[in-house]
């Protein structure tokens, strides 16, 4: 692995600052209330991973904004939906998607300063994002209701699926695009009005993304964004009785008080929520398939992702030849700022998060494990962790239940299929885990008693806009993406239809 800070990568990244001519045009650092771009006195800043410098500052909203907001969101929903047809919100999907694909590269551009991943993950995450739009253009023709055979004589019961209304949208910085498009297009596509806190860490994407969705012909009402860096603003998309559905993508915690807020007014919420994924290698895996998919799944966006492998489970057989072989693969990664095209992994988000993982090596190492590559945080203002593979770890490490967020692959063995089970389970969350095995009986047999969500088999790509995205136990409810993610969106009226013989 090698670290390429030459004196031309670093003048190539000043000078790919934000406001280079060719991105003016998406660039926005204002809010979007009530049909207007809106300034603000307070702002706050938002720096840049790679070099810890600011890269530019966003309006800071207030209470009132968001009031605003809501208010506005909600006087504009109903005849948004009693206005146009399915289709018509299908299409104005659709050209919200060709905007973005037409845009792919500024909107890369401007993620992967932002939140510091590779220039060539962020071009693929705008295309994952865009995927969610085109996805819910097509759902929206797709809502059927049914028609019930009724217990009564001469009644029809029918169900009609309506919008829920105005829903909340608090996303995360580690996807500023896909996580947008995951919850505003099934909401738009159902008939609904959003107003979005976007992270305060990413928010430009947020905004360069409504002003495309503005160009495709959104009715500037219907979407409202409101940055802010005060939690208790945000929390008022939670308690204010004219939102009636919240989607929050991120920490368990932030989570469980959301949705205590939100049990004031009976919303209905989605959480997508922290995970702690278990990665099972057996005996039988194919061993480069294996090594492949902890790769893809350990060091996507630097580990950054909540379904990122946490602990990697090697039967004892293959544990050599699995380490060996991920520990090569590891050295020919290029850590670096994104906005280089060489490189592979980009910076963390921040100091606390190069912190966490620094203190999960600390706790390990201090425990017995021993560090086979990397381990350290590079001297360089931007937040770069070297990517990392613990062999020997063990269930008493902090990495065994917390989820480390960052590059480090610890990797725990394992002998029986009932062991690794009870190792795989022993967490209070449940969201993503992969298993490498050869076996379909061991496969469905282990598939199946894994508390999780979703379980990649002999892969480590699970997401996709057609595929449910959802956690169990404290991972959170509610799926997203899929023909599930608009129902998240909808409420299902019961028409019963009496008397029609009359
Ligand atoms: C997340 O980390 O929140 C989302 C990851 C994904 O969509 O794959």
């Amino acid at each position: 692995m090698s670290v390429p800070f030459s004196q031309e990568l670093l003048e190539a990244v000043a000078s790919s600052m934000i406001t280079a001519k060719d991105m003016e045009l998406l660039v926005q650092d204002q809010a979007f209330i009530d049909g207007r771009w809106i300034r603000k006195q307070q702002t706050f800043s938002v720096q840049e991973p790679s070099t810890a410098r600011v890269l530019g500052t966003v309006a800071d909203c207030d209470l009132n904004d968001v009031q605003s907001a809501i208010k506005s969101a909600h006087a504009a929903q109903k005849s948004y939906y009693t206005s146009t047809t399915a289709a018509q919100r299908g299409s104005l999907l659709r050209k919200w998607h060709d905007l973005v694909i037409k845009n792919v590269e500024d909107l890369a551009r401007i993620l992967c300063l932002e939140n510091g991943k590779t220039i060539s993950e962020a071009k693929g995450e705008v295309l994952y994002a865009a995927s969610f739009i085109s996805w819910f253009a097509e759902e929206a023709t797709r809502c059927y209701g049914d028609t019930i055979p009724s217990s009564t004589p001469n009644t029809i019961v029918m169900t009609l699926k309506e919008p829920v209304g105005v829903c909340g949208i608090i996303t995360p910085w580690n996807f500023p695009a896909a996580m947008i498009s995951r919850k505003v297009a099934p909401a738009l596509a159902a008939g609904c009005a959003v107003v979005i806190k976007p992270p305060s860490e990413t928010p430009f994407t947020c905004l360069a993304l409504t002003k495309l969705a503005l160009r495709a012909g959104f009715e500037g009402k219907i979407i409202q964004v409101c940055p802010t860096k005060n939690r208790q603003v945000a929390s008022e998309l939670a308690i204010n009785p004219l939102v009636r559905k919240i989607s929050f993508t991120g920490s368990t915690n932030i989570g469980k008080n959301l949705a205590n807020l939100a049990s004031g007014t009976l919303k209905k919420v989605s959480l997508e929520l922290g995970g702690n994924a278990p990665f099972i290698v057996f005996d039988d895996a194919d061993v480069d398939l294996a090594v492949e998919g902890a790769m893809m799944s350990k060091f996507r966006c630097s580990g950054q992702t909540c379904v990122c492998a946490n602990r990697l489970y090697v039967q004892r057989g293959i544990l050599n030849e699995f380490t060996r072989r991920l520990v090569q693969k590891v050295s020919e990664l290029r850590l670096g700022p994104g906005i280089e095209d060489s490189c592979t992994q980009g910076p963390l988000i921040n100091a606390s998060a190069v912190d966490k993982v620094k203190s999960h090596i600390e706790d390990a190492v201090s425990k017995g494990a021993f560090v086979e590559i990397g381990g350290s945080a590079l001297d360089f203002p931007g937040f770069f962790m070297q990517p990392t593979v613990l062999s020997g770890a063990t269930t008493d490490m902090v990495v065994a239940r917390d989820e480390t967020f960052g590059p480090l692959a610890p990797i725990f063995s394992f002998d029986t299929e009932d062991e690794i089970l009870k190792l795989a389970n022993d967490t209070e969350v449940g969201l993503a885990g992969y298993l490498f095995s050869r076996s379909v009986g061991r496969v469905m047999r282990v598939a199946r008693e894994l508390e999780l969500g979703m379980c990649g088999v002999n892969t480590g790509k699970i997401s996709a806009a057609e595929s449910p995205f959802g956690g169990i136990k404290e991972s959170g409810y509610g799926l997203e993406g899929s023909k599930y993610g608009m129902a998240e969106y909808q409420s299902i009226k019961t028409v019963t239809l009496g008397n029609v013989h009359l």
